[in-house]
């Protein structure tokens, strides 16, 4: 009906370690809309661990499964803030998803160099299970930064001295 504004649907892409899921938490929450992490519903989904469901049922498995759950998601309605994982806007059809179910998609940049500094500790990360983490990262980045550039309406810069800062950047942005 005339006047009534469209809910607000949030989505952020970004590298594995740009902080969506500690951002998207923080914007929700100043912006007192819900707030879901993909990766998260998909490990209820689940029932174990994305690591885990790696190892046993393979990649592709997964990436059909975080396909169906975006697409359920760009679908639904309602006000949300939704993080996505970082291989999320791997597919053609999820970038259609995403740009189709939210306005504005925000990406979260940051350098491979960065995003290294952030998780090298990190065990929980299937993608940086490899010899030299930091050169997948740089790869990922290459092939990467082009589609979260494509699918995003902003871009941010990741690096900021706090999540408040940044978060306060992404609401200047809406
Ligand atoms: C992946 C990133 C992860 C998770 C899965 C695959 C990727 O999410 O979806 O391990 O391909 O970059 P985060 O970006 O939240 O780490």
């Amino acid at each position: 009906d005339a006047g009534a504004a469209a809910p607000l649907r949030i989505a952020l892409v970004g590298m594995p370690g740009s902080g969506k899921s500690t951002v998207g938490r923080h914007l929700a929450r100043r912006l007192r809309l819900p707030f879901a992490d993909l990766d998260q519903l998909l490990e209820q989904q689940l029932g174990t661990s994305i690591r885990q469901h790696f190892e046993t049922h393979g990649e592709q498995d997964f990436r059909d499964r975080e396909a169906a759950l975006l697409a359920d998601l760009a679908r639904a309605g309602g006000p949300l803030v939704l993080s996505t994982g970082g291989g999320a806007v791997l597919r053609e059809a999820n970038r259609q998803a995403l740009r189709a179910g939210f306005d504005p998609v925000i990406y979260l940049r940051a350098s491979a160099d960065e995003i290294f500094r952030r998780i090298r500790h990190d065990r929980s990360r299937p993608l940086l299970q490899v010899s030299d983490p930091l050169d997948q990262l740089r790869q990922l980045h290459r092939v990467r930064d082009p589609l979260y550039r494509e699918v995003a309406h902003h871009a941010v810069e990741a690096r900021r001295p706090s999540v408040q800062r940044l978060v306060q950047l992404v609401v200047a942005q809406l």
